[in-house]
């Protein structure tokens, strides 16, 4: 029924440049950087790529053929694909799209700041008091509405006449920023004991479960899995696109991104012996020793750092884009709204949920492990399932644009058997991880 008015992508680059804007953001250069250093350097990363690989690529193939079948937003589009029960899954979707955006336009705020501050009047020679002062308040809560006022803006404008043409322009001005900078932090003298950090594996690291489950996780949040934002763009797409190539070149340009603001971070952090900053504060760390590093360089760090921050503003922008799309596009087909009236009450209602966050770091934290870790899981887990066993018949969608028989078949083998598995010990482990983020919370610091 919707299919007729339903807007639609103008070119098949529009919306692989719309998906990659989603995958690419915040995740890349602020998640990932943290969570290599956190569990082990290089063997961290190539756990990541066989995340990527064997959960990431599928499930994304899962919600493009779930979303392109049904033409419709996540809570439709699981009614029609599962029947009346899974309509909880998209709601499911909806709320984490609101809990993530809520706290992500925060921390995009601050890098709205960083760069403010590298154009107007250079970092401050402190920048861990800086951050102190500057990520909770008055300001973070400016800058987190003038944020949000931004990413309605766009939503307003409608899939093509907004977000496609913003993600045209805006994704390959990052990419030529995360390159430039990497060629840049490569002449660095010292960033060689960055590289060594990043790219040599030392074993140890390699098995245990909750390493597995940071990998997956941080794969899910990169790649925008499991809460329907993928399968929200596919809905606007017309039906001729091979879809298994589309998820492995989106899927291999957000690790692309991964990799080389790995590039960048860790070559500048080594470079000024500041790798011990990293592990102290898990949320601060690109926000105090990536600038800290920025002040040594003198003039040119005001440039770089002007780069660096313009290209992690920009990559929030479009991933906070398809989390509002999610919603908006929810609150269109299931309630009614018009397009305008949709993206502005939902964007109004996540600004609100958001303040809290832009006052404590405990809450943003708290929303990071319960809706960008745990619902994520929870969410591919249950898609899995209905893909993989309730409602196998998606494949024929697939199959539509892409002809490798042998191939569809792995894949729907992988998303019944494999993913399942390896969710299971994500939801557990980063279950564990909510209920003790929310006891360290009650118990104070
Ligand atoms: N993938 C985005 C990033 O890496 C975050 C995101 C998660 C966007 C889930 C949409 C949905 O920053």
């Amino acid at each position: 029924m919707e299919a007729q008015s339903r807007e639609a992508w103008g070119t098949k680059l529009g919306f692989i440049l719309a998906a990659v804007g989603s995958a690419v953001g915040l995740g890349n250069m602020w998640r990932f950087p943290y969570a290599v250093s956190d569990k082990g350097g290089a063997a961290f990363v190539i756990l990541y790529i066989v995340m990527v690989i064997v959960v990431g690529v599928p499930i994304m193939l899962s919600e493009f053929a779930v979303g392109r079948r049904a033409r419709l937003s996540p809570i439709g589009a699981l009614r029609e694909t599962g029947g009346p029960r899974w309509m909880t899954l998209g709601y499911l979707y909806v709320l984490t799209g609101v809990v993530i955006l809520a706290y992500y336009s925060v921390i995009a705020g601050w890098a709205m700041r960083y760069t403010l501050e590298a154009l107007l009047s250079g970092f401050s020679t402190e920048p861990g008091q800086y951050f102190e002062r500057s990520s909770t308040g008055v300001g973070a809560a400016l800058y987190h509405i003038v944020f949000m006022g931004i990413t309605i803006s766009i939503v307003v404008g409608g899939v093509k006449a907004g977000i496609e043409r913003v993600s045209l322009v805006l994704m390959p001005v990052l990419f030529l920023l995360v390159v430039g900078l990497a060629i840049y932090a490569a002449t660095l003298g010292g960033a060689g004991a960055g590289y060594s950090f990043y790219l040599r594996p030392r074993l140890g690291h390699f098995f245990s479960a909750s390493t597995l489950a940071a990998a997956a996780s941080q794969a899910f949040f990169s790649l925008s899995l499991g809460m329907g934002a993928m399968l929200t763009y596919a809905s606007y797409l017309k039906r001729d696109e091979n879809l298994p190539g589309s998820a492995a070149a989106i899927s291999f340009s957000d690790f692309g991104v991964a990799f080389v603001g790995g590039l960048v971070v860790f070559p500048v952090i080594f470079a000024f012996g500041l790798q011990g900053e990293i592990g102290a504060s898990p949320l601060g760390a690109l926000f105090i020793s990536v600038p800290r590093a920025f002040v040594e360089m003198g003039a040119a760090g005001r440039v770089v750092g002007l780069m660096f921050f313009t290209a992690l503003l920009v990559g929030a922008l479009t991933s906070a884009i398809s989390l509002l799309e999610v919603v908006t596009s929810s609150l269109i087909d299931h309630w009614k709204l018009d397009r305008t009236r949709a993206a502005l009450g939902a964007g109004l209602v996540i600004l609100f949920v958001g303040l809290p966050c832009a006052y404590d770091l405990n809450v943003l934290g708290l929303f990071d492990a319960v809706a960008g870790e745990f619902f994520l899981g929870v969410g591919a887990f249950f898609l899995a399932l209905l893909v993989g066993w309730r409602a196998p018949e998606v494949a024929d969608e697939v199959r539509r644009g892409f002809s490798r028989e042998a191939l569809i078949r792995g894949w729907l083998w992988v998303v019944r058997v494999v993913v399942p598995i390896i969710l299971a010990v994500v939801i557990y482990d980063r279950g564990k991880n909510v209920l003790q983020t929310i006891q360290s919370l009650i118990a104070g610091p």
